[in-house]
């Protein structure tokens, strides 16, 4: 792809020279967004960081003004021409860039760069903008206690689950003999008592799911949206309008089919129960990109978006927990399990949400196999 190789105008960064391809490789590599531009403010150059940060490719970016680009850049123009008449790098933290439909926060550098350490060549000058979206680091950091707390929570509740399991199967049978010995009129109470042995058995199963071994084949992730999809139109009818935003280059993957329905599908009817009107499914692939502390060259970013009201505030630390749940009727196991399966896939659900639009996003690493251990 032609990024700092290609689209290249600056006579600046001369090729044809080994040191410059090889710093060219590793400004591909960068996770940071690294813009080169021309006294103008026009974009000569970006790296894949910015397509990923922007949404938006190379061939998009380069040639376009800055300002045209990111407004918010436009009160910036004096520094700018500091830079270019001074040399002096200047930051500029928390810098909203408004996209659209979203907004990014980045820390910004900026420096001048001449091709010769003479005045004259000032005029030949080119920026060099390095971005770093400070949300996301802030995410990163999230995410990794997300992790490590999801494990714990997962441990003690299995342990749980296991240790009610036992005497519930006594208690049930026990029930179903004293039944025997009781007339028509008193077996109401031993009915209760199965019935809600039964009930409990059921959630306590769900609570230690999934223990089972993960199976290991090819996925096409659209057929698991698909198959979501189609099994909640079947539920709630003509109630809510299904958009579909896939894009159809993402490769198949190794993972557990059923696994990843059973996760979709819990994000998919929280979607629906928020009394959303409309739910979009989206998938996404990205380059170079961290969960947890793994970095991946690519990673499936697969979307469920609703415009409900919203996660209600006073869940939002502890959303994933199990046994967390903002509705009269919810066991509050859904993302509990949904963000199991990612894990141990490799991946991770994460989520924005304000009134209006919701977004979960499960993200799973692209991996031919995979050790099933997450
Ligand atoms: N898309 C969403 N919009 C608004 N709130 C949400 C959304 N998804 C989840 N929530 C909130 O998070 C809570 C926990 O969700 P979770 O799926 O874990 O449990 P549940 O839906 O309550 O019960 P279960 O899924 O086990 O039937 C929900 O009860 C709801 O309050
Ligand atoms: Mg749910």
């Amino acid at each position: 792809m032609a990024y700092f190789g290609g689209h290249v105008a600056g006579p600046n960064l001369a090729k044809g020279d080994i040191v410059v391809s090889h710093a060219e490789n590793v400004i591909e590599n960068l996770t940071t967004a690294v813009v080169v531009a021309d006294t103008a403010l026009r974009l000569q150059a970006v790296n894949p960081a910015t397509e990923m940060l922007f949404e938006l490719s190379a061939k998009q970016m380069v040639g376009q003004q800055l300002q045209r680009l990111w407004p918010q850049t436009a009160s910036l123009a004096g520094l700018f021409a500091d830079t270019l008449q001074t040399a002096h790098s200047f930051t500029r933290r928390g810098l909203p860039l408004l996209l659209p439909g979203r907004e990014v926060v980045v820390d910004m550098t900026v420096t001048a760069i001449s091709p010769g350490p003479e005045q004259t060549a000032r005029r030949d000058a080119v920026l060099l903008l390095e971005l770093t979206q400070v949300d996301r680091l802030r995410r990163l950091a999230q995410e990794e206690e997300l992790m490590d707390r999801h494990v714990a929570q997962r441990a003690v509740v299995r342990g749980l689950a296991h240790e009610i399991k036992n005497p519930l199967g006594g208690l049930r049978g026990a029930a179903q003999l004293l039944e025997r010995k009781l007339t028509e009129g008193e077996r109401e109470y031993t009915r209760i008592i199965i019935r809600e042995a039964d009930r409990l058995q059921s959630l306590v199963d769900r609570l230690a799911e999934p223990a089972r071994p993960y199976l290991q084949t090819q996925v096409n992730i659209h057929q698991i949206l698909e198959h979501v999809r189609s099994l909640l139109l079947a539920e709630v009818g003509e109630g809510i309008v299904f958009q579909r935003d896939y894009d159809p280059s993402i490769p198949e993957f190794a993972a557990d089919p059923d696994q990843l329905v059973q996760a979709v599908l819990n994000l998919v009817r929280n979607a629906v129960q928020s009394s959303s009107r409309t739910v979009v499914l989206r998938s996404r692939i990205e380059r170079q990109f961290t969960i947890g502390q793994r970095r991946h060259k690519l990673v499936l970013r697969a979307e469920v978006e609703d415009d409900g009201p919203g996660v209600p505030q006073a869940l939002r630390d502890t959303l994933f927990y199990p046994m967390v749940t903002g509705r009269a009727e919810g066991s509050g196991l859904g993302l509990s399990i949904a963000q199991d399966i990612a894990r141990r896939h490799g991946g991770l659900i994460d989520y924005v949400s304000r009134p209006g639009r919701t977004v979960f996003t499960l993200f799973l690493p692209l991996r031919q196999n995979y050790d099933g251990t997450g």
